[in-house]
């Protein structure tokens, strides 16, 4: 994708370089000048971008910043954005953005301006026989202390965020829950993480039946995939992330329509953002104990399927008739909250591409936020601010658990009707948290995009990647 080197100047070599400006440094040029780069639809506004050829062999790319006091982490990460996607048949760039970071110290600009420099250039090309994803290398042209070291964590999160993306836009039939979990491994090789894949046997011996339920009608058998990160030194806290790893969701016998199963193979992308957190930890340092789960399957139509009104019973204990077998990722997720309670961490959060309906109540630009502990949510929806990846809160409202209310089992996997259907999978996974603090983010079809903006590219986005690792970096 990119790598990335801290210079004091602009390297010879560099083809292309920004010169980014604020409105107030376009208002104050002379009106001639002003005339022309407005002429041109530049007059510095975040996300403006304008390529002039100085002199023959570099070109200088004016970025727009916006208004000098607006100027914030999420306009830097647009503007760095606008301008790596304007310098496409360059490959050595430097971009002098971190000085220009004017109510901002280098090092506090840093992780925004990378995510926005590295992420739009993304490329999944295992598939293109044809690579065209160029490798790119830019210089960040700023001096003061503590760069190095922002410039390793930052190059850590995007890396992990490309991961995810991989993950995401890897077709269901080749990422099978035994390859998820394999390359889960291969990738947690740092000493400070510990993995533990579980097989179908294990599966059974451990009583997950709902990742044993949903893989009924499977060729490929479940993996449960368990990564440990041990801090140095005594935690600050104890966390538990579980991550919806459904590697293609057909619906099941509850088939989905050819338009509803299009997408399907993005199902893991929850398991992949938790994974690719996990990751980054180690290299960002994070001070928290923090153990991910994945449950992985597909959810297939074989002759052995589940079927609508089969009953099963969950790692803790509780009965769920299954009315619907698209809804299948609060099945797996039950077996996974359970297991993750056990260990009583001080905090269980879980994100999964549970509902449509999530989507219906906010857009593809948000992700839903349900939970349990308002401090957690709270401390999640800080850490949103700072990422922009956006989150929005839904309640879990009481009164409409009776809706969960099963004839023959303890609970039903769907409501009794069509409403607020992204609160009511939100209070069927309350069931499996044992009390214990816990909030759920529902990306919903947050976790595809169909077009190249900001700092995504059509295809899974990786959301809640940055917003994780951000979460538990700076745990209090
Ligand atoms: N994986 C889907 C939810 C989904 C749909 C995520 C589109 C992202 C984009 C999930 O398993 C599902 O099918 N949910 C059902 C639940 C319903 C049957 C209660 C849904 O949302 O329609
Ligand atoms: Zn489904
Ligand atoms: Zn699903």
């Amino acid at each position: 994708m990119v790598t990335f080197s801290l210079s004091k100047s602009a390297p010879k070599s560099a083809t292309v370089v920004d010169v980014p400006m604020t409105t107030e440094e376009v208002a104050a040029l002379p009106a001639a000048r002003k005339t022309q780069l407005s002429n041109a639809g530049f007059e510095g506004k975040v996300g403006q971008t304008l390529a002039i050829v100085a002199d023959g062999t570099r070109t200088e790319v004016l970025v727009g910043l916006g208004a000098e006091n607006k100027i914030s982490t999420k306009s830097l990460r647009s503007s760095a954005a606008a301008f790596v996607r304007s310098t496409k048949k360059h490959s050595v760039l430097a971009s002098t953005l971190l000085s220009h970071a004017l109510p901002m110290e280098p090092t506090e600009a840093l992780p925004a301006v990378v995510q926005g420099l590295a992420l739009p250039l993304y490329r999944f090309d295992a598939y293109k026989t044809e690579k065209k994803g160029k490798q790119k290398r830019i210089a960040l042209v700023a001096s003061g202390p503590g760069l190095r070291p922002a410039l390793s964590k930052a190059s850590a999160i995007v890396d992990a965020v490309a991961m995810a993306r991989d993950f995401g836009n890897e077709p269901g039939g080749s990422l099978t829950p035994d390859v998820f979990a394999k390359r889960a491994k291969k990738l947690a090789a740092d000493p400070s993480l510990t993995t533990t894949v579980w097989t179908e046997k294990r599966i059974e011996r451990e009583k997950l039946g709902g990742i044993l339920a949903v893989n009924q009608g499977s060729e490929h058998p479940p993996r449960l995939l368990k990564i440990e990160y041990k801090p140095k030194g005594k935690a600050s806290a104890k966390v538990a992330l579980v991550g919806k790893g459904i590697t293609f969701d057909s619906g099941g016998l509850s088939l989905k329509s050819n338009a509803g199963m299009m997408t399907m193979k993005i199902d893991m992308a929850g398991g992949a953002a938790v994974l690719a957190t996990m990751l980054a930890l180690p290299a960002v340092k994070s001070k928290v104990a923090v153990t991910a789960y994945v449950p992985l399957t597909d959810n297939m139509t074989g002759g052995n399927a589940q079927r609508p009104g089969d009953v099963f019973t969950a790692r803790n204990g509780k009965t769920v008739e299954v009315l619907n077998t698209d809804a299948e990722g609060r099945l797996v997720l039950a077996d996974a909250l359970s297991l993750a309670a056990e260990a009583k961490p001080d905090a269980i959060i879980d994100i999964a591409t549970l509902t449509g309906a999530s989507t219906m109540a906010l857009g593809k630009s948000y992700a839903a936020l349900l939970g349990s502990s308002n401090e957690l949510c709270g401390r999640l929806i800080e850490a949103s601010k700072a990422t922009s990846e956006k989150v929005w809160r839904l309640p879990l409202p009481s009164e409409y658990r009776k809706k969960l209310d099963s004839p023959v089992a303890d609970l039903k996997n769907i409501g009794s009707d069509r409403f607020a259907g992204a609160s009511i999978a939100g209070l069927f996974l309350e069931n499996f948290t044992d009390g214990l603090p816990w909030a759920h983010i529902d990306l919903g079809m947050s976790a595809l995009t169909e077009s190249d903006k900001g700092t995504d590219v059509k295809g899974a986005t990786g959301f809640g990647v940055r917003l994780l690792i951000e979460l538990l970096e700076n745990w209090e």
